[in-house]
């Protein structure tokens, strides 16, 4: 049964964020000591996920994607899409992972009903992967979208984000791979979500609007053109360069939110559901969960945050203060 919320938004969508622990620590995501991961027994069990899931999916949701922290440092995540993948209703099921760990996975998941992937990586050059992730080796994710293709996770796409002074003398790089490649690079604007590494008081200096990014890759690529991605519904705006395999995207949370169209709720690591990513309001859905709901309980809860979600956020005016950091969140 479908939702429409109070704001006449269908919501169809569900984020999960599996873990809350990551291989890396990318600088606008973590402090470099990183964080105090949550004890074990504050995370869902894959069971107490699955049950959430299909509780949202009698309510419509028809869409979920995997995210972290790093969704592939947790064991056997595999055994959650199989169980995800096998339920009636969902019918794309996606993962957004920094790639690292993808060679030695892309496999399994594809054969327990993955459909995709999205990676996360913000720069095409060695040193700087090493210094924007602090821990990471740009080979491995080489490797590991190369593994995906592979096994069939695609389309795959590439979520960059763009931070003034660290990245952005690469948007053209990036750009230009699509003409060969099957990439799909979306070019996201930076949130202040949470206090840590670049992201601070002026982060407004830092962050670099679409149309900027655009502009610099037309000025030297040329013009182009819009595009449509198979698979989608969310944010982003795709085009292409002329005759290019790949596609370029837009995602403009801070220029211009599109929170009107915003289809998607999010749940964490440890239970919560969070009906917008940049608003604290949390729904405790693992207290009940242990304390024995049942489904129709649990469609409740869910219900109840489809019509707490706010209209929109307010990133134009204030920054938001944030009691988590992005890799609790899952983007
Ligand atoms: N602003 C925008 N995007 C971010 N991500 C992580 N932190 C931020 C931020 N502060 C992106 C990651 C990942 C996705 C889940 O969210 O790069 O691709
Ligand atoms: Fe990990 Fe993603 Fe955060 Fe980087 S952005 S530290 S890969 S969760």
């Amino acid at each position: 049964m479908t939702q429409v919320d109070t704001h006449s938004r269908t919501i169809s969508y569900l984020r999960v964020s599996v873990t809350d622990r990551c291989n890396l620590r990318c600088v606008y995501c973590m402090p470099p000591e990183g964080i105090p991961w949550r004890p074990h027994t504050d995370i869902l069990r894959y069971e107490e996920i699955a049950e959430i899931v299909r509780a949202a999916a009698e309510l419509g949701i028809t869409k979920v994607r995997l995210t972290g922290g790093e969704p592939l440092v947790r064991p056997g995540v595999a055994e959650l899409v199989k169980m995800i993948a096998a339920m009636p209703g969902i019918d794309d099921l996606s993962m957004t992972t920094n790639g690292v760990a993808l060679k030695r996975h892309a496999h399994a998941l594809a054969q327990a009903g993955l459909h995709r992937v999205n990676i996360s990586l913000d720069t095409l050059r060695p040193s700087r992967y090493e210094s924007i992730t602090r821990l990471g080796h740009l080979e491995k994710v080489f490797e590991g979208m190369h593994a995906a293709q592979e096994a069939g996770l695609s389309p795959i796409k590439i979520n960059t984000v763009v931070i003034r002074g660290l990245n952005d003398d690469e948007v053209v790089d990036f750009a230009r791979q699509t003409v060969d490649l099957e990439w799909n690079v979306r070019f996201i604007e930076v949130m202040p979500i949470g206090q840590c590494g670049v992201v601070d008081e002026g982060w407004r200096d830092e962050v670099v609007t679409a149309q900027e990014i655009r502009d610099q890759i037309e000025r030297v690529l040329g013009p182009l053109e819009p595009a449509k991605v198979i698979t989608g519904g969310g944010p982003a705006r795709y085009y292409r360069l002329p005759d290019a395999k790949g596609t370029i995207g837009f995602i403009t949370p801070v220029s211009e939110h599109f929170c009107t169209s915003c289809n998607r709720l999010r749940l964490t690591a440890d239970g919560q559901l969070r009906p917008c990513l940049l608003s604290d309001q949390e729904i405790d859905l693992r207290t009940p969960l242990r304390l024995g709901a049942d489904r129709a309980q649990i469609r409740a809860l869910i219900l109840e945050g489809i019509r707490g979600k706010p209209d929109r956020h307010h990133l134009s005016d204030c920054a938001p203060s944030s009691k988590r950091v992005m890799s609790e969140i899952g983007g």
